[in-house]
Protein backbone atom coordinates (compact mmCIF):
# COMPACT_ATOMS: atom_id res chain seq x y z
CA UNK A 1 0.00 0.00 0.00
CA UNK A 2 1.98 3.39 -0.92
CA UNK A 3 1.59 6.51 1.57
CA UNK A 4 -1.07 8.29 -0.31
CA UNK A 5 -3.20 5.70 1.17
CA UNK A 6 -3.53 7.62 4.43
CA UNK A 7 -2.83 11.46 4.83
CA UNK A 8 -1.58 13.55 7.42
CA UNK A 9 -2.86 16.99 7.41
CA UNK A 10 -2.54 19.91 10.17
CA UNK A 11 -2.78 17.41 13.18
CA UNK A 12 -5.38 15.04 11.44
CA UNK A 13 -4.65 11.95 10.86
CA UNK A 14 -6.68 10.37 8.03
CA UNK A 15 -7.22 6.40 7.38
CA UNK A 16 -8.26 4.79 4.10
CA UNK A 17 -11.40 4.85 2.28
CA UNK A 18 -11.87 1.25 3.30
CA UNK A 19 -10.61 1.01 6.50
CA UNK A 20 -12.81 -1.07 9.12
CA UNK A 21 -13.54 0.34 12.25
CA UNK A 22 -14.31 -2.06 14.39
CA UNK A 23 -14.95 -3.60 18.37
CA UNK A 24 -14.71 -6.98 20.11
CA UNK A 25 -15.89 -8.97 22.98
CA UNK A 26 -15.71 -12.55 23.36
CA UNK A 27 -19.08 -15.07 23.97
CA UNK A 28 -17.70 -16.42 27.84
CA UNK A 29 -17.23 -12.58 28.52
CA UNK A 30 -20.22 -11.33 27.55
CA UNK A 31 -22.98 -13.37 27.45
CA UNK A 32 -23.94 -14.98 30.61
CA UNK A 33 -26.71 -17.59 29.74
CA UNK A 34 -24.41 -20.58 30.86
CA UNK A 35 -26.96 -23.52 30.82
CA UNK A 36 -29.34 -21.52 28.06
CA UNK A 37 -30.64 -23.56 24.89
CA UNK A 38 -28.18 -26.37 25.16
CA UNK A 39 -24.80 -25.24 26.16
CA UNK A 40 -22.68 -27.62 28.53
CA UNK A 41 -19.91 -26.45 30.75
CA UNK A 42 -16.97 -25.05 29.30
CA UNK A 43 -13.59 -24.72 31.13
CA UNK A 44 -14.31 -20.99 32.28
CA UNK A 45 -17.57 -21.83 33.83
CA UNK A 46 -15.34 -24.90 35.93
CA UNK A 47 -12.13 -22.56 36.82
CA UNK A 48 -14.22 -19.59 37.84
CA UNK A 49 -15.85 -21.88 40.38
CA UNK A 50 -13.31 -23.03 41.87
CA UNK A 51 -12.53 -21.02 45.37
CA UNK A 52 -9.44 -18.24 44.59
CA UNK A 53 -9.03 -18.36 40.73
CA UNK A 54 -11.23 -15.54 40.32
CA UNK A 55 -11.01 -11.91 41.67
CA UNK A 56 -14.14 -11.40 43.87
CA UNK A 57 -15.28 -14.80 43.13
CA UNK A 58 -16.49 -13.63 39.96
CA UNK A 59 -18.04 -15.72 37.06
CA UNK A 60 -19.91 -15.52 33.56
CA UNK A 61 -22.80 -16.74 34.53
CA UNK A 62 -24.82 -13.42 33.81
CA UNK A 63 -21.91 -11.16 32.83
CA UNK A 64 -23.31 -8.49 30.94
CA UNK A 65 -26.01 -10.77 29.69
CA UNK A 66 -25.58 -10.25 26.07
CA UNK A 67 -27.21 -13.42 24.96
CA UNK A 68 -30.51 -11.84 25.95
CA UNK A 69 -29.45 -8.64 24.75
CA UNK A 70 -27.65 -8.73 21.55
CA UNK A 71 -29.77 -6.87 19.68
CA UNK A 72 -29.92 -3.87 22.30
CA UNK A 73 -26.28 -4.13 21.50
CA UNK A 74 -26.27 -4.33 17.84
CA UNK A 75 -28.03 -1.04 17.81
CA UNK A 76 -25.93 0.56 20.14
CA UNK A 77 -22.90 -0.51 17.47
CA UNK A 78 -24.87 0.61 14.73
CA UNK A 79 -25.20 3.93 16.74
CA UNK A 80 -21.40 4.10 17.40
CA UNK A 81 -21.05 3.37 13.36
CA UNK A 82 -18.79 0.40 13.50
CA UNK A 83 -18.02 -0.87 10.70
CA UNK A 84 -17.43 -4.40 11.82
CA UNK A 85 -17.71 -6.41 15.23
CA UNK A 86 -15.91 -9.21 16.11
CA UNK A 87 -17.47 -11.86 18.56
CA UNK A 88 -16.94 -15.13 19.36
CA UNK A 89 -18.94 -18.68 19.15
CA UNK A 90 -18.96 -20.00 21.83
CA UNK A 91 -17.74 -24.15 20.73
CA UNK A 92 -19.71 -25.38 24.44
CA UNK A 93 -23.22 -23.70 22.95
CA UNK A 94 -22.24 -25.84 19.36
CA UNK A 95 -20.93 -28.81 21.03
CA UNK A 96 -23.64 -31.21 22.28
CA UNK A 97 -22.92 -33.15 25.21
CA UNK A 98 -20.73 -36.55 24.41
CA UNK A 99 -19.94 -34.78 21.09
CA UNK A 100 -23.17 -36.07 19.55
CA UNK A 101 -23.88 -34.42 16.32
CA UNK A 102 -24.04 -30.71 16.99
CA UNK A 103 -26.58 -28.26 19.01
CA UNK A 104 -29.03 -26.19 16.56
CA UNK A 105 -30.54 -24.23 19.01
CA UNK A 106 -26.74 -22.72 19.80
CA UNK A 107 -25.62 -22.40 17.03
CA UNK A 108 -29.14 -20.06 16.10
CA UNK A 109 -27.89 -17.78 18.35
CA UNK A 110 -25.18 -16.73 15.96
CA UNK A 111 -27.45 -17.23 13.16
CA UNK A 112 -29.10 -14.44 14.38
CA UNK A 113 -26.57 -12.31 15.74
CA UNK A 114 -24.96 -12.37 12.43
CA UNK A 115 -28.27 -11.27 10.83
CA UNK A 116 -28.63 -8.87 12.83
CA UNK A 117 -25.36 -7.35 12.53
CA UNK A 118 -25.94 -7.38 8.73
CA UNK A 119 -29.20 -5.38 8.94
CA UNK A 120 -27.39 -3.20 10.58
CA UNK A 121 -24.72 -2.28 8.34
CA UNK A 122 -21.75 -4.10 10.69
CA UNK A 123 -19.37 -6.84 9.37
CA UNK A 124 -19.28 -9.97 11.38
CA UNK A 125 -15.93 -10.93 12.47
CA UNK A 126 -16.32 -14.54 13.64
CA UNK A 127 -13.69 -15.97 16.32
CA UNK A 128 -13.79 -20.02 16.67
CA UNK A 129 -12.24 -20.22 19.69
CA UNK A 130 -11.83 -17.19 22.59
CA UNK A 131 -10.73 -19.88 25.51
CA UNK A 132 -14.32 -21.50 26.13
CA UNK A 133 -13.03 -25.32 25.87
CA UNK A 134 -15.99 -27.56 26.47
CA UNK A 135 -15.17 -29.28 29.62
CA UNK A 136 -15.80 -32.78 28.19
CA UNK A 137 -13.08 -32.23 25.91
CA UNK A 138 -10.50 -31.22 28.70
CA UNK A 139 -11.14 -33.91 30.46
CA UNK A 140 -10.31 -35.72 27.96
CA UNK A 141 -7.09 -34.21 27.73
CA UNK A 142 -7.91 -30.92 26.69
CA UNK A 143 -5.02 -28.63 24.53
CA UNK A 144 -2.38 -31.27 25.70
CA UNK A 145 -4.32 -34.10 23.49
CA UNK A 146 -3.81 -33.91 19.78
CA UNK A 147 -7.57 -35.39 19.62
CA UNK A 148 -9.14 -31.87 20.55
CA UNK A 149 -7.18 -30.30 17.67
CA UNK A 150 -9.63 -32.85 15.18
CA UNK A 151 -12.35 -32.16 17.02
CA UNK A 152 -11.84 -28.11 16.29
CA UNK A 153 -11.79 -28.80 12.93
CA UNK A 154 -15.17 -30.90 13.30
CA UNK A 155 -16.80 -27.62 14.88
CA UNK A 156 -14.98 -25.46 12.79
CA UNK A 157 -16.61 -27.03 9.57
CA UNK A 158 -20.33 -27.13 11.59
CA UNK A 159 -19.72 -23.33 12.39
CA UNK A 160 -18.75 -22.47 8.66
CA UNK A 161 -21.45 -24.42 7.36
CA UNK A 162 -24.83 -22.55 9.14
CA UNK A 163 -22.63 -18.44 9.34
CA UNK A 164 -20.32 -19.20 5.90
CA UNK A 165 -21.87 -17.01 3.63
CA UNK A 166 -22.32 -14.59 6.03
CA UNK A 167 -19.20 -13.72 8.03
CA UNK A 168 -16.68 -11.17 6.42
CA UNK A 169 -13.82 -12.38 8.12
CA UNK A 170 -13.18 -15.73 10.52
CA UNK A 171 -10.38 -15.98 13.50
CA UNK A 172 -9.66 -19.72 14.07
CA UNK A 173 -8.42 -18.97 16.80
CA UNK A 174 -7.43 -16.28 19.72
CA UNK A 175 -4.46 -15.71 21.42
CA UNK A 176 -3.36 -18.91 21.38
CA UNK A 177 -0.73 -17.97 23.42
CA UNK A 178 -2.65 -17.34 26.74
CA UNK A 179 -4.67 -20.61 26.31
CA UNK A 180 -1.22 -22.40 26.19
CA UNK A 181 1.10 -20.77 28.48
CA UNK A 182 -1.45 -19.50 30.81
CA UNK A 183 -3.90 -22.28 30.77
CA UNK A 184 -1.56 -25.10 30.83
CA UNK A 185 1.93 -23.01 31.96
CA UNK A 186 1.50 -20.98 34.92
CA UNK A 187 -2.42 -21.83 35.49
CA UNK A 188 -3.49 -18.47 35.76
CA UNK A 189 -6.01 -19.08 33.02
CA UNK A 190 -8.68 -22.33 32.71
CA UNK A 191 -8.07 -25.28 32.94
CA UNK A 192 -5.78 -24.11 35.63
CA UNK A 193 -2.65 -26.71 34.76
CA UNK A 194 0.65 -25.91 35.26
CA UNK A 195 3.65 -27.07 33.87
CA UNK A 196 6.20 -26.02 30.85
CA UNK A 197 5.68 -29.12 28.76
CA UNK A 198 2.00 -29.18 29.12
CA UNK A 199 2.43 -25.56 27.67
CA UNK A 200 4.35 -26.45 24.75
CA UNK A 201 1.94 -29.48 24.22
CA UNK A 202 -1.02 -27.40 23.83
CA UNK A 203 0.81 -24.96 21.53
CA UNK A 204 1.51 -27.20 19.21
CA UNK A 205 -1.70 -28.72 19.28
CA UNK A 206 -3.53 -25.41 19.02
CA UNK A 207 -1.62 -24.74 16.22
CA UNK A 208 -2.77 -27.97 14.40
CA UNK A 209 -6.26 -26.78 15.16
CA UNK A 210 -5.96 -23.24 13.79
CA UNK A 211 -4.55 -25.60 10.59
CA UNK A 212 -7.25 -28.11 10.53
CA UNK A 213 -9.71 -25.08 11.21
CA UNK A 214 -8.37 -23.48 8.16
CA UNK A 215 -9.09 -26.13 6.16
CA UNK A 216 -12.54 -26.77 7.33
CA UNK A 217 -13.32 -23.36 6.85
CA UNK A 218 -12.33 -23.54 3.29
CA UNK A 219 -13.71 -26.79 2.69
CA UNK A 220 -17.21 -25.00 3.79
CA UNK A 221 -16.39 -22.29 1.07
CA UNK A 222 -17.03 -19.47 3.35
CA UNK A 223 -16.87 -16.18 1.45
CA UNK A 224 -15.37 -14.42 3.99
CA UNK A 225 -11.09 -13.98 4.83
CA UNK A 226 -9.91 -16.64 6.86
CA UNK A 227 -7.08 -15.42 9.55
CA UNK A 228 -6.13 -16.27 13.31
CA UNK A 229 -5.87 -13.54 16.16
CA UNK A 230 -2.38 -13.80 17.74
CA UNK A 231 -1.25 -11.90 20.91
CA UNK A 232 2.02 -10.63 19.50
CA UNK A 233 4.26 -7.98 21.05
CA UNK A 234 6.86 -5.70 20.31
CA UNK A 235 9.99 -7.44 22.98
CA UNK A 236 12.52 -5.60 23.66
CA UNK A 237 16.44 -6.20 25.68
CA UNK A 238 17.00 -3.68 28.71
CA UNK A 239 19.99 -2.61 27.67
CA UNK A 240 22.47 -3.40 24.17
CA UNK A 241 24.60 -6.19 26.29
CA UNK A 242 24.99 -9.61 24.76
CA UNK A 243 23.01 -10.97 27.47
CA UNK A 244 19.93 -8.78 27.10
CA UNK A 245 19.44 -9.36 23.82
CA UNK A 246 19.93 -13.31 24.16
CA UNK A 247 16.84 -13.16 26.39
CA UNK A 248 14.47 -10.73 24.49
CA UNK A 249 15.70 -13.52 21.38
CA UNK A 250 14.48 -16.01 23.44
CA UNK A 251 11.08 -14.29 24.53
CA UNK A 252 10.00 -13.24 21.06
CA UNK A 253 10.54 -17.13 19.96
CA UNK A 254 8.12 -18.09 22.45
CA UNK A 255 5.77 -15.34 22.16
CA UNK A 256 6.15 -14.44 18.60
CA UNK A 257 7.70 -16.49 16.41
CA UNK A 258 6.32 -19.85 17.96
CA UNK A 259 3.13 -18.92 16.18
CA UNK A 260 4.02 -16.61 13.34
CA UNK A 261 6.96 -19.01 11.77
CA UNK A 262 4.48 -22.40 11.70
CA UNK A 263 1.71 -20.41 10.43
CA UNK A 264 3.49 -18.30 7.60
CA UNK A 265 6.58 -20.62 6.89
CA UNK A 266 5.57 -23.77 7.74
CA UNK A 267 8.76 -23.99 10.61
CA UNK A 268 9.01 -23.90 14.08
CA UNK A 269 11.76 -21.05 15.27
CA UNK A 270 15.03 -23.36 15.39
CA UNK A 271 16.27 -20.94 18.49
CA UNK A 272 13.23 -21.90 20.35
CA UNK A 273 13.27 -25.51 19.81
CA UNK A 274 16.91 -25.30 20.97
CA UNK A 275 16.19 -23.76 24.20
CA UNK A 276 13.37 -25.98 24.81
CA UNK A 277 15.09 -28.99 23.94
CA UNK A 278 16.07 -29.51 28.06
CA UNK A 279 12.12 -29.81 28.14
CA UNK A 280 11.20 -31.53 25.42
CA UNK A 281 12.19 -33.23 22.38
CA UNK A 282 8.68 -31.69 20.37
CA UNK A 283 7.80 -35.32 19.79
CA UNK A 284 4.34 -34.28 19.65
CA UNK A 285 5.07 -32.68 16.28
CA UNK A 286 4.09 -35.48 13.13
CA UNK A 287 5.84 -34.75 9.71
CA UNK A 288 2.45 -33.58 8.02
CA UNK A 289 1.56 -31.58 11.18
CA UNK A 290 3.77 -28.17 9.82
CA UNK A 291 2.01 -28.38 5.92
CA UNK A 292 -1.31 -28.48 7.63
CA UNK A 293 -0.53 -25.57 9.96
CA UNK A 294 1.06 -23.46 7.26
CA UNK A 295 -2.49 -23.47 4.95
CA UNK A 296 -2.47 -20.20 3.24
CA UNK A 297 -4.27 -17.71 4.97
CA UNK A 298 -5.80 -13.90 3.97
CA UNK A 299 -4.61 -11.65 6.50
CA UNK A 300 -3.06 -12.08 9.93
CA UNK A 301 -4.48 -10.70 12.84
CA UNK A 302 -2.93 -8.95 16.30
CA UNK A 303 -3.97 -8.10 19.18
CA UNK A 304 -1.57 -5.91 20.86
CA UNK A 305 -1.33 -4.52 24.68
CA UNK A 306 2.53 -3.46 25.48
CA UNK A 307 5.74 -4.03 24.88
CA UNK A 308 7.66 -6.47 27.03
CA UNK A 309 10.86 -5.28 28.34
CA UNK A 310 13.36 -7.54 29.24
CA UNK A 311 16.68 -8.53 30.33
CA UNK A 312 18.85 -11.95 31.57
CA UNK A 313 18.25 -12.95 35.23
CA UNK A 314 21.36 -14.41 36.72
CA UNK A 315 21.38 -18.27 36.45
CA UNK A 316 19.50 -20.37 38.60
CA UNK A 317 16.92 -17.69 38.86
CA UNK A 318 14.40 -19.80 37.10
CA UNK A 319 11.00 -18.97 37.81
CA UNK A 320 8.41 -21.55 37.70
CA UNK A 321 5.25 -18.63 37.47
CA UNK A 322 6.69 -17.52 34.64
CA UNK A 323 4.71 -18.78 31.27
CA UNK A 324 8.34 -18.67 29.80
CA UNK A 325 9.78 -22.18 29.79
CA UNK A 326 13.07 -20.66 28.49
CA UNK A 327 16.59 -22.69 29.66
CA UNK A 328 17.76 -19.88 31.18
CA UNK A 329 15.45 -17.14 33.14
CA UNK A 330 14.67 -13.57 31.90
CA UNK A 331 13.31 -10.96 34.47
CA UNK A 332 10.64 -8.75 32.67
CA UNK A 333 10.60 -4.81 33.72
CA UNK A 334 7.76 -2.43 33.48
CA UNK A 335 8.21 0.08 30.25
CA UNK A 336 8.75 3.71 32.53
CA UNK A 337 5.55 5.83 31.70
CA UNK A 338 1.87 5.58 32.43
CA UNK A 339 -0.11 2.55 32.75
CA UNK A 340 -3.46 1.20 32.83
CA UNK A 341 -5.85 0.10 35.51
CA UNK A 342 -3.95 -3.19 34.59
CA UNK A 343 -0.82 -2.15 35.66
CA UNK A 344 -0.01 -2.44 31.66
CA UNK A 345 2.18 0.18 29.92
CA UNK A 346 0.99 2.63 27.29
CA UNK A 347 3.43 2.55 24.32
CA UNK A 348 2.37 2.46 21.19
CA UNK A 349 5.16 2.81 19.70
CA UNK A 350 5.50 -1.02 20.68
CA UNK A 351 2.53 -1.37 18.13
CA UNK A 352 4.22 0.40 15.07
CA UNK A 353 7.01 -1.87 15.44
CA UNK A 354 4.86 -5.15 15.52
CA UNK A 355 3.14 -4.32 12.69
CA UNK A 356 6.63 -2.83 10.51
CA UNK A 357 8.31 -6.12 11.43
CA UNK A 358 5.25 -8.19 10.41
CA UNK A 359 6.17 -6.75 6.81
CA UNK A 360 9.45 -6.97 7.21
CA UNK A 361 9.69 -10.75 8.51
CA UNK A 362 6.88 -11.92 6.63
CA UNK A 363 5.79 -10.14 3.86
CA UNK A 364 3.40 -7.68 2.36
CA UNK A 365 0.34 -9.95 4.03
CA UNK A 366 -3.01 -7.70 4.71
CA UNK A 367 -2.89 -7.03 8.64
CA UNK A 368 -5.39 -6.32 11.21
CA UNK A 369 -5.37 -4.73 15.24
CA UNK A 370 -8.27 -7.22 15.81
CA UNK A 371 -7.75 -5.93 19.78
CA UNK A 372 -6.18 -3.01 20.84
CA UNK A 373 -7.52 -0.97 24.18
CA UNK A 374 -7.56 0.06 27.95
CA UNK A 375 -8.87 -0.82 31.50
CA UNK A 376 -9.22 2.00 33.65
CA UNK A 377 -10.90 2.91 36.52
CA UNK A 378 -14.09 3.98 35.25
CA UNK A 379 -16.53 6.07 37.61
CA UNK A 380 -20.26 7.09 36.93
CA UNK A 381 -20.48 10.57 37.40
CA UNK A 382 -23.40 12.69 39.16
CA UNK A 383 -25.03 12.79 36.00
CA UNK A 384 -24.76 9.44 35.09
CA UNK A 385 -22.34 9.98 32.19
CA UNK A 386 -18.73 8.38 32.42
CA UNK A 387 -15.49 10.63 31.37
CA UNK A 388 -12.82 8.45 30.39
CA UNK A 389 -9.83 10.50 29.41
CA UNK A 390 -7.54 8.67 29.46
CA UNK A 391 -9.16 5.58 27.52
CA UNK A 392 -9.61 8.62 24.53
CA UNK A 393 -5.66 9.33 24.83
CA UNK A 394 -4.71 5.54 24.40
CA UNK A 395 -6.72 5.04 21.64
CA UNK A 396 -5.79 7.95 20.15
CA UNK A 397 -1.93 7.51 20.51
CA UNK A 398 -2.67 3.97 19.05
CA UNK A 399 -4.46 4.35 16.70
CA UNK A 400 -1.85 7.21 14.98
CA UNK A 401 0.93 4.78 15.49
CA UNK A 402 -1.84 2.44 13.42
CA UNK A 403 -0.96 5.44 11.04
CA UNK A 404 2.10 5.54 10.86
CA UNK A 405 2.34 2.17 10.17
CA UNK A 406 0.12 2.49 7.53
CA UNK A 407 2.30 5.31 6.05
CA UNK A 408 5.27 3.31 6.17
CA UNK A 409 3.92 0.63 4.12
CA UNK A 410 2.35 -2.02 6.20
CA UNK A 411 -1.36 -3.27 4.59
CA UNK A 412 -3.23 -2.78 7.85
CA UNK A 413 -6.94 -2.60 6.75
CA UNK A 414 -8.50 -2.14 10.42
CA UNK A 415 -8.71 -1.87 13.89
CA UNK A 416 -10.52 -3.02 16.81
CA UNK A 417 -11.14 -1.59 20.34
CA UNK A 418 -10.86 -4.16 23.17
CA UNK A 419 -13.79 -4.01 24.62
CA UNK A 420 -17.15 -3.35 22.45
CA UNK A 421 -18.78 -3.10 26.51
CA UNK A 422 -17.03 -3.79 30.02
CA UNK A 423 -17.43 -7.48 30.66
CA UNK A 424 -15.48 -10.61 32.56
CA UNK A 425 -12.17 -9.90 32.24
CA UNK A 426 -11.06 -13.39 33.09
CA UNK A 427 -8.73 -13.68 36.32
CA UNK A 428 -9.59 -10.30 37.48
CA UNK A 429 -13.42 -10.91 36.91
CA UNK A 430 -15.27 -7.53 36.74
CA UNK A 431 -12.92 -5.36 38.28
CA UNK A 432 -11.45 -4.23 35.22
CA UNK A 433 -13.43 -2.20 32.93
CA UNK A 434 -12.20 -1.94 29.24
CA UNK A 435 -15.29 -0.89 27.41
CA UNK A 436 -16.72 1.85 24.70
CA UNK A 437 -19.78 1.48 26.48
CA UNK A 438 -20.04 0.77 30.60
CA UNK A 439 -21.91 -1.84 32.06
CA UNK A 440 -23.87 -1.27 35.23
CA UNK A 441 -23.71 -4.97 36.61
CA UNK A 442 -26.70 -4.66 39.01
CA UNK A 443 -29.00 -3.13 36.06
CA UNK A 444 -27.57 -3.93 33.02
CA UNK A 445 -27.69 -0.72 31.93
CA UNK A 446 -25.49 -0.06 28.81
CA UNK A 447 -23.91 3.64 28.38
CA UNK A 448 -21.93 5.03 26.31
CA UNK A 449 -18.54 6.46 27.46
CA UNK A 450 -16.89 9.49 26.24
CA UNK A 451 -14.14 7.30 24.78
CA UNK A 452 -17.41 5.56 22.85
CA UNK A 453 -18.55 8.87 21.50
CA UNK A 454 -15.07 9.68 20.21
CA UNK A 455 -14.37 6.58 18.39
CA UNK A 456 -18.02 7.03 17.07
CA UNK A 457 -16.90 10.88 15.92
CA UNK A 458 -13.47 9.19 14.59
CA UNK A 459 -15.40 6.29 12.55
CA UNK A 460 -17.43 9.44 11.47
CA UNK A 461 -14.57 11.37 9.85
CA UNK A 462 -12.82 8.42 9.10
CA UNK A 463 -9.89 10.77 10.60
CA UNK A 464 -8.09 11.60 14.35
CA UNK A 465 -7.32 14.64 15.22
CA UNK A 466 -4.09 14.39 16.87
C1 LIG B 1 -6.92 -10.36 25.25
C2 LIG B 1 -8.10 -11.25 25.18
O1 LIG B 1 -8.32 -11.72 23.88
C3 LIG B 1 -9.35 -10.67 25.77
O2 LIG B 1 -10.22 -11.72 26.02
C4 LIG B 1 -9.00 -9.90 27.03
O3 LIG B 1 -10.12 -9.48 27.72
C5 LIG B 1 -8.14 -8.72 26.63
N1 LIG B 1 -6.94 -9.19 25.99
C6 LIG B 1 -7.73 -7.83 27.80
O4 LIG B 1 -6.98 -8.57 28.69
Amino acid sequence: MSTTAVQATQGRLTFPSTFWWGAATAAYQIEGSVSADGRTPSIWDTFASQPGRIDGGDTGATSTAHYLRYREDVKLMAELGLSAYRFSVAWPRVRRAGGAGWNEAGLDFYDRLVDELLAAGVRPVATLYHWDLPQELEDTGGWTSRDTALRFGEYAAAVATRLGDRVAMWNTLNEPWCSAFLGYGTGGHAPGRRGHVGALTATHHLLLAHGLGVAALRAAGVTGQVSVALNAGAVRPLTPAPADADAARRIDGLLNRIFFDPILRGVYPSDTIEDTKDLTDWHFVRPSDLATISAPIDAVCVNYYQPDLVSAAPAGELDHNTPYPTAQAVRFHPTPGPVTHMGWSVDPTGLRDLLVRIRRDYGDVPVYVTENGAAYDDRVGPDGGIEDPERIDYLRAHLAAVHEAIAAGVDLRGYFVWSLLDNFEWAFGFSRRFGLIHVDYATLQRTVKASGRWYSEAIAGNAIDV
